[in-house]
């Protein structure tokens, strides 16, 4: 029995593990295991035999019972151990900020002319960017003869052989967004129209698309007087500078009449420009008061309404706003970039939270 006692207690200490502590187990205590086998002969004994044979037995069987299930424990302890120094996490480490997205400046700066312009009463209108030449054209007083119409650089749309309908066109102007309002919603009026525009042109100011803001206000008395005055409220809080200066100039545009260039003030020191100072002046859009066949064409009656429109360029003033120099970049998507000149897409611009942080 010393013997026994001894086999098994030096096994269950050597046990590396709780598969082979079973396996001891079976054969020391299990049914038919070393004891259990020793148990059966004590039918055979002496009753003297086995009064001290018996007791003895069981004592051994409790003794390696409870040195089994000792070992048990001390494994699952040393595992337990074995894990927590494998599984070690430090969580006072402090967070590490994930790269985050931002705002591509064309999409600020939409932002922001569309907050300036909605505090001024001008909703958002949209339209197609392939769309009809009829209303990138002729509701516009393009006709097809028309000069203007080879200046444009126009991608044309593709139509099946035999199929001689005037072809669509990629919108090179957002100028059809107001015949399109125009015949939806009817007069009075107030709009703007951003939104993306091409044009089969390619340098460091000109890229195949690019993106154009409309503006339209229709009514029974708008004239020339309120077209300056929106579009100097405009610029002054576009820039985030008090009182800039706008020059109309006479030009020419088929869909208005009059029509006006028109630059605002600013002024160049050593090779930088600054906004709103200075007798300099930088062109920044093109507007007049509506023809009155474009007002026809939109299903409105120009004896009884009248007013102005304006289109501008959205990436040129972001160039101008924010220092970027090649219009290009825009549409690159270098990450780079995008980090640099991005915004936060939390900001949301507004007059009174601020435009631009
Ligand atoms: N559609 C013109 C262009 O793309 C810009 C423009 C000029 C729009 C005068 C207007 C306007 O509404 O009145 O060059």
């Amino acid at each position: 029995m010393d013997d026994l006692k001894g086999k098994y207690l030096g096994q269950i200490a050597d046990a590396a593990d709780e598969a082979s502590l079973e396996a001891i187990r079976l054969a020391a205590v299990g049914k038919k295991g070393e004891v259990a086998l020793k148990m059966r002969e004590l039918g055979k004994m002496t009753p003297e035999e086995r009064q001290v044979a018996g007791p003895q037995l069981n004592a051994l069987k409790d003794e390696i019972n409870s040195a089994l299930a000792a070992r048990k424990a001390s494994l699952a302890d040393a595992a337990l151990e074995e894990r927590l120094r494998t599984e070690w996490l430090d969580v006072t480490l402090p967070s590490r900020p994930a790269r985050q997205g931002t705002l591509h400046p064309i999409s600020q700066v939409t932002e922001e002319v569309t907050a300036i312009f909605a505090e001024m009463g001008f909703a958002v209108a949209e339209g197609p960017r392939i769309d009809t030449d009829w209303y990138n054209f002729d509701a516009l007083n393009i006709p097809s003869h028309h000069p203007a119409r080879a200046e444009m650089d126009t991608f044309y749309m593709h139509r099946k052989d035999g199929d001689n309908r005037p072809p669509h066109v990629l919108r090179t102007h957002t100028s059809p967004v107001q015949i399109r309002t125009m015949e939806e919603m009817g007069a009075p009026l107030r709009i703007i129209c951003p939104g993306g525009v091409y044009r089969a042109d390619y340098d460091q100011t000109h890229t195949p698309m690019f993106h154009q803001v409309e503006g339209l206000a229709l009514d029974r008395d708008i004239s020339m007087a309120n077209l300056k005055w929106v579009l100097e409220e405009f610029f002054s809080a576009y820039f985030e500078i008090d009182g800039i200066k706008t020059r109309f100039r006479a030009s020419h545009f088929p869909f208005t009449e009059p029509s006006a260039e028109v630059d605002i003030q600013c002024s160049w020191v050593d090779g930088q420009l600054r906004i709103g100072e200075g007798d300099g002046w930088m062109e920044v859009l093109g507007s007049g008061m509506v023809h009155p066949k474009v007002i026809a064409a939109g299903g409105i009656d120009p004896e009884v309404y009248q007013g102005f429109a304006f289109g501008m360029g959205i990436d040129r003033i972001a160039m101008l706003k924010y220092g970027i120099p090649d219009l290009r970049a825009f549409f690159d998507s270098d990450l780079r970039w995008l980090r640099h000149y991005g915004f936060s897409a939390l900001d949301t611009p507004t007059l009174h939270g601020g435009l631009s942080r």
